[in-house]
């Protein structure tokens, strides 16, 4: 059974991030044969400065790092550092109707959005088809936005099978329920492009100004809250707070006397603990380039192992051998 799931290297890491693919990811160690990477290519349609993209990989190889992601248990690497995958992703594409990607909700976003689209952003979903099914990956660990791009590649790797015999391993999404959409500040789905997250590493007093700046409604503390679990804080306390916590709070803010400033507190406070351990993590990454180095290129040669063998496999059924 393997595991893989990658992150595009496009701003700073925040705990939707966290909560919907890195934590079930770190978990999925425990059972091994895991494979994870910086997707950089992915970043190319938004980053176009070499320097900005050269540090946002090393801070999410940091990032993941710190959060738990153990080298000795994962194969961690840099998706560019295995070309294969653009083999792969040419072929795939060959096979791809135009009306799947036309029907893709992040595309369409996005140009609803006025970003004027290129190839890259409308050929994303075979890239990250060619992602999964260069390393015969099983389980996918993913928020929900991303739950239509798996259906894509499940459909793109039975389009490839159907053309030239079963080759290529059909994946499924892991998609926790409980943490499949993690809001952000506003209420909206938490994201890099929504200006509203909260992150899981940076600077305490901007970080408190955020989560104090969390938009509530304007009931008094007084007034009971009948729809408290619906409460963004609540919410978010839910994922940061042990259970018992977080049902106290819910507790007494339905019951009415609970302000929404001192909910915030708390939610900080919580917020702050969760991530400390991974904090001091982050810190002693810092100080050793070197280590996060080794680790990447060490990954790249593991990662390729296993890509060599499935572009191998895809090219001889394909004639191309
Ligand atoms: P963003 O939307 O901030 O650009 P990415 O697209 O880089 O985030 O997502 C990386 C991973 O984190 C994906 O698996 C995605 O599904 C997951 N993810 C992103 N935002 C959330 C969220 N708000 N809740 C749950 N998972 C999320
Ligand atoms: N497209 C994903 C995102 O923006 C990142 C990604 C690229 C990915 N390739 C992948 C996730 C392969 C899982 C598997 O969130």
């Amino acid at each position: 059974m393997r595991t893989l799931t990658g992150i595009t290297p496009s701003g700073a890491l925040h705990i939707g991030n966290y909560f919907g693919a890195m934590k079930p990811a770190i978990e999925a160690q425990a059972q091994g044969d895991c494979y994870y990477f910086i997707a950089d290519y992915h970043s190319m349609t938004t980053v176009t400065d070499p320097a900005e993209r050269r540090a946002l990989t090393r801070g999410i190889a940091i990032d993941w790092l710190a959060c738990g992601l153990d080298p000795a248990k994962s194969v961690f690497w840099r998706q560019s550092d295995v070309h294969e995958v653009c083999e792969l992703t040419w072929m795939l594409g060959s096979l791809t109707p135009m009306g799947l990607l036309e029907r893709a909700h992040s595309y369409k976003d996005k140009t609803a959005k006025g970003i004027s689209p290129n190839f890259g952003l409308f050929a994303y979903p075979v890239l990250m088809a060619a992602d999964i099914l260069l390393y015969d990956t099983n389980a996918v660990p993913v928020g929900q936005d991303q739950r239509q791009h798996l259906e894509m590649t499940r459909d793109i790797a039975i389009k490839f099978n159907q053309a030239y015999g079963e080759t290529l391993v059909v994946p499924e999404a892991v998609i926790r329920a409980d943490v499949a959409t993690v809001p952000g500040l506003d209420g909206q789905k938490m994201s890099k492009s929504y200006g509203n997250t909260i992150e899981i590493f940076g600077e305490e007093k901007a970080l408190r100004k955020k989560v104090m700046s969390i938009v509530m409604d304007s009931r008094t503390p007084a007034e009971p809250k009948p729809d408290a679990d619906r409460n963004l804080c609540i919410q978010l306390l839910k994922l940061v707070a042990p259970a018992g916590v977080a049902a106290d709070f819910e507790g007494r803010l339905r019951a009415g006397g609970l302000g929404y400033g001192d909910l915030k507190k708390v939610l900080f406070e919580h917020y702050w603990n969760y991530f400390a351990a991974a904090r001091a993590r982050r810190g002693e990454l810092v100080a050793d380039p070197g280590y996060v180095d080794r680790v990447l290129a060490d990954g790249a040669v593991r990662a390729r192992k296993v890509a060599s063998q499935v572009i191998a496999r895809a090219r001889k059924a394909a004639g191309l051998d």
